[in-house]
């Protein structure tokens, strides 16, 4: 069962919070910074949950489909079941928003946002290899919802 975690919506205004929980999940070179976050507020359909717990998920719904921008939990908040809530949070924020399909991108070497993406009941899509600047594939990615 999963703690009940006190997740909120974010704006542009939390730009700086959502960028240091971003800049304590990611080794440097995938970070992203305000600036970065604050840009994607810019384009329509974004929206963004955080939680003080230290998770944050940015999507964007555009018509009937939405994508996960990123999404991360602070190391020491890991395994406590805050990210499988995010994930779900989020979802049902694109679903209440018309998506009637989620799509991500995750590394292929990834294996805690994989399993916990299989978990949550998304199949993989397609492949990019070598998409990553370490070498690594990108897997994609997607959930379904009936109407
Ligand atoms: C991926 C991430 C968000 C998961 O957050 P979390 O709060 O630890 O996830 P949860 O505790 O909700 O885990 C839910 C399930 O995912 C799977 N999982 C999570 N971490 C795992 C790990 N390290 N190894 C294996 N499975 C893992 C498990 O099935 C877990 O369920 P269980 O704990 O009951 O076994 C977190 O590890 C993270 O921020 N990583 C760095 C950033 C990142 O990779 N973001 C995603 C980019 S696509």
């Amino acid at each position: 069962m999963n703690a009940p975690f006190l997740i909120t919506p974010a704006t542009i205004l939390h730009a700086q919070p959502l960028a240091t929980i971003h800049a304590m999940s990611f080794p440097p070179c995938e970070r992203w910074d305000d600036a970065a976050i604050a840009a994607q507020f810019s384009l329509p359909g974004t929206f963004a949950l955080i939680t003080a717990e230290g998770g944050m998920i940015l999507a964007r719904v555009i018509a009937d489909e939405a994508e996960i921008l990123t999404f991360a939990v602070i190391p020491a908040r890991r395994r406590r079941g805050l990210g499988r809530a995010l994930l779900e949070a989020a979802s049902d924020a694109a679903r209440a928003r018309g998506a009637r399909i989620l799509f991500l991108e995750v590394a292929a070497g990834n294996a805690a946002a994989r399993a916990l993406y299989t978990a949550a009941g998304f199949r993989e899509t397609g492949r990019r290899r070598r998409y990553y600047a370490d070498g690594d594939d990108a897997l994609t990615m997607a959930r379904e919802w009936e109407e």
